[in-house]
């Protein structure tokens, strides 16, 4: 063995590397490329266990490959557990003449090994495990031998810990997604609980002030009417709660029904004038050509279309709010388009206004009302059924948000 086949080892197990083999492939062709030049009749990486400082066999090859692998050694057992103890690389041309061999091992497997040679790996100066090769002939390896197998370790090493790196960074980011659903689960669960009781305080106030409960002074109905005007708020900021936290729990599932976008329009026009009461704020409803029947989730695309249309109105003081609907794509979707008239919305706040809890500072948003949660929703329940939602905005011209999504919602 030369200088010359170092060189051709280490080209090799680069090639190995630069391929998109399974980790633990590349290191058993390395291996078992590099043992094969040696004439080796078994050959295996240990890796030390932490905090037992054993050692496992991670990739065996050899007539005993399968027994040997639910073996560990112990620390320090052996010449394997005299290298990864010390770091030192050892060559033992016979084991018989060498008082460190553990003869244990080969009781359990049958083998008979007689040559060994090992070298630790290292990562930036820890050691992570050793490599090994086993003849039964002895006198089979020298320092050459214990040269090659120092070339592979480098590299073999730094494979290991990338892999393990890998795992780790996988196994935290498993932990972070679950912790994440757990919260969010909790969340769903609170935000659902807390309706009933918010729904009986305005079950009851609307009952005293329709008068059930004997008259009412002025200034007593004036009080219950802030109650109620509130009680509503707060309903509504738990449903929306409630809404974002079953997506974040992955509670969300889709109802599928047949209807048509007019029925919604016709739903949703009433509340959408009364927030327009008072404003010279024109509002139009518009389909171009023929919208097909659609079959989707009823209750999210109301939900969908009244967020984005009810943002419109509130940051809309003068002019107009349009509303188009068209088919695309020979009627196999619907486009809608809800073009205002209103404050705008700077360049730099497009890219977050879909983020929950995002409202553009500094702007009327705060004595408006809201917290901000109306495009979160909109934007994560138009993706659930397969649509898009865009926005495009001119600060003091106004607000274009366009919508596309299938008529027939496909799981
Ligand atoms: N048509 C629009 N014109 C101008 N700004 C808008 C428009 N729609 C949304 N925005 C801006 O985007 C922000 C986020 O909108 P979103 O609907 O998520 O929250 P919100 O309306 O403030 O509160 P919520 O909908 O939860 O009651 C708003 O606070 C507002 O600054
Ligand atoms: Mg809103």
């Amino acid at each position: 063995m030369d200088v010359d086949s170092e060189v051709r080892i280490l080209a090799h197990i680069a090639d190995f590397m630069g391929t998109s083999m399974a980790f633990e492939d590349v290191l058993t062709t390395a291996l078992r490329f590099t043992a094969g030049l040696m004439g080796a009749d078994g050959s295996s990486i240990l890796l030390i266990e932490r905090p037992s400082g054993n050692l496992s066999f991670f990739i065996v090859l050899g007539e005993k490959a399968e027994q040997l692998k639910n073996i560990a050694l112990e620390r320090g057992e052996g010449i394997a557990g005299f290298v990864a103890e010390t770091g030192l690389p050892m060559v033992v041309s016979d084991v018989n003449r060498e008082s460190r061999f553990s003869a244990r091992v080969d009781q359990i497997t049958g083998f008979k090994t007689r040559a060994i040679a090992c070298v630790p790996l290292k990562v930036r100066g820890e050691l992570t495990g050793v490599i090994e090769i086993v003849s039964k002939k002895p006198g089979s390896f020298g320092d050459k031998e214990l040269d090659m197998l120092g070339a592979i370790a480098g590299p073999v090493a730094i494979m290991l810990e990338n892999a393990r790196l890998i795992r780790e960074v996988k196994r935290l980011h498993d932990e972070l997604a679950e912790a994440a659903r757990l919260k969010a689960e909790v969340l769903a669960t609170m935000t659902h609980e807390m309706r009933t009781p918010i729904n009986i305080v305005i079950g009851n106030l609307d009952l005293v002030l329709r008068g059930f409960l004997g008259e009412l002074s002025e200034r007593q109905r004036k009080c219950l009417e802030t109650a109620l005007r509130n009680s509503g708020e707060a309903l509504s900021l738990v449903s929306s709660l409630l809404d974002l936290s079953r997506f974040e729990a992955g509670q969300y599932i889709v109802h599928t029904e047949e209807f048509r976008l007019e029925e919604i329009w016709n739903d949703l026009e009433a509340f959408i004038r009364v927030g327009l009461s008072g404003k010279p704020v024109e509002l139009f409803w518009t389909i171009e050509g023929e919208l097909p029947t659609l079959s989707s989730d009823r209750m999210k695309m109301k939900e969908i279309l009244s967020n984005v249309i009810f943002n419109a109105v509130k940051y809309t003081d003068r002019g107009e709010v349009r509303v188009t609907a068209a088919p695309y794509n020979g009627g196999a979707g619907i486009s809608v388009e809800v073009r205002d008239t209103g404050v705008g919305i700077p360049k730099d706040s497009l890219p977050y206004i879909f983020d929950p809890f995002r409202q553009v500072e500094g702007s009327a948003t705060r004595s408006l009302g809201g917290v901000g949660l109306g495009l979160a929703i909109a934007k994560r329940l138009m993706e659930l059924l397969h649509g898009t939602i865009e926005v495009a905005s001119e600060l003091g011209q106004g607000t274009t948000f366009r919508m596309k999504f299938p008529a027939h919602y496909h799981p």
